[in-house]
């Protein structure tokens, strides 16, 4: 018979059984009958290797069920007959048994890898703030020095709100990253700026193991007089040895970014060690790029009114998602937004 068949079955027998059984001695039969040595779930069980291969992890999962449904109605029962019969519900209260652990909810991975790259740079003298997930043409891109038609606005594939043609400068899309809030902080204050900001960016992509349409970002932004390159290299190297350990080199290449220059990658060290061991767990490279920084490009200066002869900066940008996945060997970021438990427990 299909085991999946003789599963049902075996659930519809237990049903009848239940309803039928009226005091403690009887649930004990029945626990014999369907969860014994040779009972019939036991029975059914032993039988998955006769099941198909592809079918086994669905069968496995459905007799798993079976099983802690039976024991779970098996024990909601016991309690109804001692209800039932109230004095030896008395008689039979154990008070040293220890008690049962509620579930208990937990931060998602997602906000525990925020929370713990913006303490490193709170650490290191930054500020946390926040910006609007909606945002305007002008701030996503014109104010970074991208205006209209400009090719590099294809690096941020977008989803507009409103306004179809996107010509006009206050058409409003979702942020394709936190940048923005770069113009939005530099225009609302003056500096010494130190600040980071986590979010969450949108674009409009299909998704695989490595995208998401919707992910987190963290920027960050330092602004003051005379801020070098070495500043940006000395803070970055810092976060990246607090996150992936002290051994952990790094490697800066110039990259584009139209709102910083120069523009460069940061990638951290990966190389094997004696035994042929890599420490990023599933990279075979010796470099892994982690974020996108660079000195603030002196137009972005300007279009907050700052002068860029007084005033100058760094900027970078990373995915926190990446960097969880990396340090802890997860090899799909799709696993942060399908919400399954077996995923989410893990970080518990
Ligand atoms: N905003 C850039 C991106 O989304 C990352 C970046 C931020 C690069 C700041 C340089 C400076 O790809």
């Amino acid at each position: 018979m299909d085991v999946f068949i003789e599963l049902n079955q075996i659930q519809a027998e237990f049903q009848k059984d239940l309803d039928l059984a009226s005091d403690l001695a009887q649930l004990d039969q029945l626990k014999i009958r369907y969860m014994g040595r040779s009972g019939s779930v036991t029975n059914l069980l032993r039988k998955i290797s006769s099941v198909q291969k592809e079918d086994r992890p669905r069968f496995g999962a459905d007799a798993n069920k079976l099983k802690s449904e039976i024991s779970d109605f098996m024990s909601r029962k016991a309690n109804e007959i001692q209800v039932g019969s109230g004095r030896k519900t008395i008689e039979n209260l154990d008070v040293t048994l220890p008690g049962r652990l509620p579930v208990i909810g937990a931060l998602h991975p997602t906000t525990q890898i925020v929370r713990e790259i913006c303490d490193i740079f709170v650490s290191l003298g930054f500020s946390v703030i926040e910006g609007p997930e909606i945002e305007s043409d002008k701030y996503n891109f014109e104010m970074l020095n991208i205006p209209k038609g400009h090719p590099a606005r294809d690096m941020w594939s977008t989803m507009w709100i409103d306004n179809p043609n996107h010509s006009d400068t206050n058409s409003t899309l979702l942020r394709t990253h936190t940048s923005p809030m770069q113009a939005r902080f530099m225009e609302s204050t003056t500096p010494p700026i130190r600040i980071v900001v986590p979010g969450k960016c949108y674009r409009y992509e299909a998704t695989d193991s490595t995208h998401e349409w919707h992910f987190y970002q963290i920027e960050g932004l330092v602004v003051d007089k005379g801020i070098s390159f070495a500043n940006l290299k000395g803070t970055l190297y810092e976060f990246a040895k607090r996150v992936f350990g002290d051994d952990r080199q790094v490697r800066f290449r110039c990259d584009y970014f139209p709102f910083v220059e120069p523009g460069v990658d940061m990638s951290i060290s990966n190389f094997k060690d004696s035994e042929g061991n890599r420490p990023i767990k599933g990279k075979d490279e010796d470099w892994i790029e982690i974020l996108g920084a660079g000195m603030v490009h002196p137009e972005v200066l300007k279009s907050v009114g700052y002068d860029p002869d007084v005033y100058t900066g760094f900027a970078f940008g990373m995915g926190p998602e990446r960097i969880s996945m990396l340090r802890e060997g997860i090899d799909d970021i799709r696993n942060f937004y399908s919400n399954d438990l077996r995923f989410l427990g893990q970080f518990v």
